[in-house]
């Protein structure tokens, strides 16, 4: 069994990444806040949980240590650093040819070349500041997050969802390079499709590649 660590594994993708990784006969291995390690406790003894936040650097180093691959979710909670503070650790600190797989939503932009639909030009002008004032959110750090991942040498996939939503599965979502692109205007995609992730670990055309996704038409 090739072992793979979730870092952010208690949130609702986090979750479903880790029922397809065990389906595929992974070894898992997670991080989450201490809090939440609870919401874990349908997985039992199938994994194993390294309770902290994701961006401790001792704990994250050794959930993901021995590693072939690790996922990472990128959440903008705080004002504190806390997307990239996650994704420094994981880049620096990752066995050296673990394949490293990120999720953030589309905003985070490699080229500045996506072109945005009115809601989420909404959320990052006028929703984004009023989150971080009110010291909730800080989509701004996803974004220093996503900076870090591309300026990375490493085995990188950026995987940058859609808006989700739960229900079954409707099957492996489509992707582009960019967010306006045609094969996107769906622009949703169930939670448990995040097995794109999952797949990704294993396909070499992601590597240091930023796909927008979004479910099938
Ligand atoms: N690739 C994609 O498909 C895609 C698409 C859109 C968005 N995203 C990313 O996925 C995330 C949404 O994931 P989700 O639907 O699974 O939502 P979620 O269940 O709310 O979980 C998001 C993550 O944030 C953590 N979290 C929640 N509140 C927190 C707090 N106050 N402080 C620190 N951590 C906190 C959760 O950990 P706990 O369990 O400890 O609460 C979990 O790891 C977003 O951060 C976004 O960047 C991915």
């Amino acid at each position: 069994m090739k072992p793979i660590c979730i870092v952010g594994i208690s949130g609702k993708l986090g979750q479903h990444m880790t029922e397809h990784a065990l389906a595929r006969g992974y070894e898992v291995t997670g991080v989450c806040r201490p809090e939440s390690v609870r919401k874990l406790e349908r997985f039992g003894d199938r994994i194993a949980v390294f309770p902290g936040r994701t961006d401790d650097r001792a704990v994250v180093e050794k959930a993901m240590r021995g590693c072939d691959g690790v996922l990472v979710v990128l959440a903008p909670w705080g004002v504190h650093d806390y997307a990239s503070g996650t994704a420094r650790a994981a880049l620096d600190l990752a066995p050296p040819k673990a394949r490293l797989v990120f999720s953030c939503g589309w905003h985070v932009s490699r080229d500045g070349k996506d072109r945005f639909g009115w809601k989420i030009r909404a959320i990052v002008r006028l929703g984004s500041p009023i989150l971080r004032a009110l010291r909730l959110v800080d989509l701004d750090d996803q974004v220093r997050a996503g900076d870090l991942i591309f300026a990375s040498g490493r085995d990188w996939t950026l995987v940058r969802g859609s808006d989700l939503e739960e229900g079954p599965s409707e099957g492996l979502p489509v992707r582009a390079r960019h967010a306006h692109d045609p094969v996107l205007v769906r622009n949703l995609m169930r939670r448990t499709d995040a097995l794109f992730m999952v797949a990704a670990l294993i396909d070499p055309t992601l590597i240091r590649e930023a796909p927008a996704i979004t479910g099938p038409g």
